[in-house]
């Protein structure tokens, strides 16, 4: 049981806590579940150290850390999680958006300038949007740019309209529930998607806090991986608008797979992009021969 009486005292004893229990970065998940109970700041730490704690914070901070010490993430415990600048809310049906999906957004923003500018009205729909991380990263950079977030889960949908609306985008963002593009009309100057691309086998050996805690339905893609991008190369060409393009996350072994079901539906690849350790993470494709005229 927590003793602590002051914010620099819970913070010590929280640090502690999940030092003796082998968390990796327990220094800052202590940091983040002190900031997020205390509703306080990394500054108010340092400059506040004595600031007095109430007992239900205290009791707050002893539940979440007893819950990372279970091997809860801690941004499950948090209930939302930065991306791209942005702050996002997390829900039971929403993968936390990770920093290698960043470079998908980057290349696509690089897309958008070297096509016409930040300031064109680009059409936009991001397939598998769960929190809505990927298309309102790209809403926040393309200011008359508009957005369509498609899942299939109506929970997901939920979570990135709140986002949306939190973070000041949702007059330019729409949700649709949907099966990939089952319900969508209508054609797109950037098809974007981080679809789920685990091998049925690799999701078994995966670590138990993206196994016990991201949603299945978010990663796992049929016994290949590519059942996702099967699906994504054979229906985007009637889905794009002349000179579009499509943009897909990848796994780090997938280049070579996800590019030829892209060509064989008459995609070439114009850019790969890697992601923070070097691993290929992003394809983008034009279309050559894929219907792509209104
Ligand atoms: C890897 S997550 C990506 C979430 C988010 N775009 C991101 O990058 O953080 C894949 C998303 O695809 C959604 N999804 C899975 N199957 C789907 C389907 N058949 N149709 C539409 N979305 C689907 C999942 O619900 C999940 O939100």
């Amino acid at each position: 049981m927590a003793e602590a009486k002051t914010l620099g005292a819970l913070l010590s004893w929280a640090q502690d806590r999940l030092k003796q229990a082998g968390i990796a970065e327990g220094a800052l998940d202590a940091r983040l579940l002190v900031e997020h109970v205390t509703q306080t700041t990394r500054l108010d730490a340092m400059s506040r150290p004595e600031r007095p704690v109430s007992d239900t914070e205290r009791m707050a901070v002893e539940e979440a850390v007893t819950q990372r010490i279970a091997g809860r993430p801690v941004h499950r415990i948090i209930g939302h999680r930065e991306f791209y600048g942005l702050d996002l809310r997390l829900s039971p049906e929403t993968l936390e958006p990770r920093p290698d999906t960043e470079t998908l957004v980057d290349m696509v923003v690089a897309e958008a300038r070297r096509l016409g500018g930040e300031d064109r009205p680009w059409r936009i729909i991001d397939l598998g949007t769960g929190t809505g991380a990927i298309a309102l990263a790209l809403l926040s950079v393309l200011p008359a740019a508009h957005a369509v977030g498609v899942d299939i889960s109506a929970d997901a949908l939920a979570t990135a309209r709140i986002n949306a609306d939190m973070n000041g985008y949702g007059g330019r963002f729409e949700t649709c529930q949907s099966d990939w593009f089952e319900k969508i009309d209508g054609r797109f100057d950037f098809i974007v998607s981080n679809p789920p691309y685990i091998r049925e086998e690799i999701w078994r050996a995966l670590a138990v806090e993206v196994r016990d805690h991201d949603p299945r339905r978010a990663l796992v893609a049929g016994d290949d991986g590519l059942d996702a991008y099967r699906l994504l190369a054979a229906q985007s060409g009637a889905h794009l608008a002349t000179g579009g393009m499509v943009a897909v996350e990848i796994g780090y072994d997938q280049k070579e797979s996800v590019t030829g079901l892209f060509v064989d539906q008459g995609f070439r690849l114009h850019k790969a992009g890697r992601d923070l350790a070097g691993h290929d993470r992003v394809l983008v494709f034009v279309a050559e021969t894929a219907r792509e005229q209104t």
